[in-house]
């Protein structure tokens, strides 16, 4: 019979980009009802970032806010040394799971009518730094860990005045497969989840506050609503479960049946 020790298995740690607003919070919140200590990342809201500290711990784990703006990759050696120091209070070194969540909002825009600034600007945030985070941060993760890439119902369908950001999430989609593929030797699993259409800050809130659009989503949707940000985050949790660890090179779609 195996000899019964105190020892107490030390949480897992995963890292959030984009925790402070909409998925990431609710990823983060998530995170802590399974026992998950985060460090997360905000851009510009860091009283949010404050409040979802205080909501991870009401829901008994760990979280710290560090900001990020992930569109500037010259930043990340920086980030890098500031995320050592956040894993030492929480007695780590490495990581277990990575979230790349952080977006920004971005107008929709014909593809006749995007400007090269606009395209460089999505692609910073969404696609290069996506790129050149995971890769900075591929040291600090323990084998066996996994990786999320949070992409878009959009790169399904075409949907008007998609064409730029679409075209980033597609981008990390075909990252993750490469990802999954080049770490596979080191157990780690590289996931998709694209989620459609939520009631968030994103783009404005557009989803959450036009009316109009609230509509056409839900009628568009077999389950007859827009996505909330908790239809997205728990999943994201429930994916990086002990219970879904032969998950890999996958794209899931979180989107309550869009069209
Ligand atoms: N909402 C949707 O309908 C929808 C659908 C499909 C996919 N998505 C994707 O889901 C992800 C999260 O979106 P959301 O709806 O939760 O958006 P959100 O409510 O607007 O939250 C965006 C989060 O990203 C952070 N962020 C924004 N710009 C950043 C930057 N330049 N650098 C670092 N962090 C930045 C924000 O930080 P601050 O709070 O500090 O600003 C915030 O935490 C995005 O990748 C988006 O493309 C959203």
């Amino acid at each position: 019979m195996p000899m019964e020790t105190n020892a107490v298995t030390p949480k897992k740690i995963a890292i959030v980009t984009g925790g402070s607003r909409g998925i990431g919070r609710s990823t983060v919140e998530s995170l802590a009802r399974h026992g998950v200590n985060t460090i997360f990342t905000y851009h510009t809201h860091g009283t949010d970032a404050v409040a979802v500290v205080a909501a991870a711990k009401d829901a008994g784990a760990e979280a710290i806010a560090l900001q990020l703006d992930a569109g500037n990759i010259a930043s990340f050696d920086l980030f890098v040394e500031s995320l050592k120091d956040a894993l030492s209070k929480l007695g780590a070194t490495r990581f277990d799971f990575l979230v790349n969540n952080a977006g920004n909002n971005h107008r929709n825009m014909p593809f006749e009518a995007a400007t090269e600034e606009e395209f460089d600007s999505v692609l910073k945030v969404h696609f290069k730094g996506v790129f050149f985070l995971t890769q900075k941060l591929l040291p600090l993760i323990n084998d066996g860990g996994r990786i999320v890439n949070v992409s878009t119902a959009r790169t399904r369908f075409a949907s008007p005045g998609g064409a730029v950001y679409a075209s980033m999430k597609g981008a990390v989609e075909v990252l993750s497969k490469h990802l999954a593929k080049e770490l596979g030797p080191r157990k780690i699993a590289v996931n998709v989840v694209a989620p459609g259409a939520t009631e968030t800050d994103f783009s404005g809130g557009i989803v959450r506050d036009n009316p109009g659009v609230n509509k056409r989503v839900a009628e568009a949707t077999a389950l007859g609503r827009a996505g909330l940000p908790d239809d997205i985050g728990r999943m994201i949790a429930s994916l990086l479960s002990e219970d879904n660890r032969w998950i890999n090179a996958e794209r899931i779609e979180v989107t309550g049946g869009y069209v």
